[in-house]
């Protein structure tokens, strides 16, 4: 059932196309407009919300962080994004025109079902991302909107979180159409580019062999450091997720523009440093900044490992190894940076000799708080 592959996870990470495109599929109408048939919120509802709250946790919760940046940029609506389990036990700002995202692959997770629970009390309009039907989240949420990952055994989670992102833009998308903003032109466009995406994704695990032969190199490895910007700052702290909990070993996602204010001083010769880079046909000083990023940490002798869109040439001089990502736009790019991290992480892991599908002391679904 593990399809020829070594593990339930590496299956899950060779998923990743079939999952967002099965995610993508039969969302638009003949005219080629977006149309959540799931989403049972009364439209006059959706647009009158004022802002939006995504609650989660782990790998759910950063791609609720990818979708804060695509959901303002499109849609110019604020998008808070709160672990599960601190929403529930502060005294959030929650209204009738609010919507809370609750993002899980199981749907049982019991941290974000008291956060779906604590937003409804408050009068919020509640949609659940979730991938498990006949779950309890979308059952007591207003609303679902399925992602189509297929059952997902591995307790690290992949696909996933691959398909929680690509529904997450979709919702951005969406809210963006209803609401008729200045940006409705290009949903067209984005979601011609997302469909691009899986095959892109297929491309990223074609040419893997290098990380993984890194990865193979790493196992006595200590500790590993993760750097990004705007949407690669989530894929960062994923990354490290990632390596934490199937390899065991010390790693830490920053913001790149972090580093000054005190993790550079973690950086002494040796150190392995990720680096996820932004296409440099996007916002130039987003590209130009972490260069320089790269530069610092080179500079004191990390050991740079850079994750960029093919035909950067920028980066090469300061990077020991460069793996490479087809062209997309920076919004959607986590679809593809963050694979090369998943495929190392459990590379290093087996290589470890561990189990990757059992982690210790983690369980696939959370069902305590
Ligand atoms: C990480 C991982 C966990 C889950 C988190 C939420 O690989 O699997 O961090 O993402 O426990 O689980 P769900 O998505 O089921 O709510």
């Amino acid at each position: 059932e593990k399809g020829g592959f070594r593990s339930f996870m590496d299956k899950e990470i060779h998923d990743q196309p079939h999952a967002v495109a099965d995610t993508l599929l039969g969302r638009t109408d003949a005219t080629g407009r977006l149309v959540l048939d799931e989403m049972r919120i009364d439209e006059s509802v959706l647009r009158a919300v004022d802002k939006i709250v995504v609650v989660a946790c782990g790998t759910a919760a950063y791609a609720g962080h990818v979708a804060k940046y695509a959901i303002e940029h499109w849609c110019r609506i604020p998008v808070e994004v709160e672990l599960a389990h601190e929403f529930r036990y502060r005294d959030p700002v929650v209204n009738e025109r609010t919507l809370v995202v609750a993002v899980s692959q199981s749907g049982e997770t019991m941290d974000t079902l008291m956060a779906v629970r604590h937003a409804k009390e408050q009068g919020a309009t509640t949609l659940a991302i979730v991938n498990t039907h006949g779950s309890t989240i979308p059952r007591e949420s207003d609303a679902a909107l399925y992602t189509h990952a297929g059952p997902e055994i591995a307790v690290a989670s992949t696909k996933a979180f691959l398909a929680q992102i690509t529904a997450a833009y979709l919702l951005g998308l969406y809210l963006a159409q209803l609401r008729g903003n200045k940006f409705a032109d290009e949903i067209a466009l984005v979601l011609d580019e997302l469909r691009e995406i899986p095959d892109k994704i297929q491309q990223v695990l074609d040419r893997a062999g290098r990380v993984r032969e890194i990865a193979r190199w790493m196992v006595d490895t200590q500790s590993v450091l993760f750097l990004g910007r705007h949407v690669g700052y989530p894929v960062a702290m994923e990354g490290a997720l990632k390596l934490k909990e199937l390899a065991y070993i010390h790693a830490e996602g920053f913001a790149a523009g972090e580093l000054k204010h005190g993790p550079i001083a973690l950086i002494e010769p040796g150190q392995p440093v990720f680096v996820v880079v932004p296409s440099p046909r996007g916002r130039d000083s987003l590209h130009s900044k972490i260069v320089s990023n790269i530069q610092e940490i080179r500079a004191r002798g990390a050991r740079t490992l850079v994750i960029a869109e093919e035909g950067d040439e920028a980066v090469r001089p300061f990077a020991d190894e460069v793996f490479t990502v087809p062209q997309t736009s920076t919004l959607l790019a986590p679809l593809l940076t963050v694979v090369p991290l998943q495929i190392f992480a459990c590379e290093l892991a087996t290589a470890k000799g561990l189990d990757v599908d059992q982690p210790r002391n983690l369980a696939k679904s959370v069902t305590v708080e």
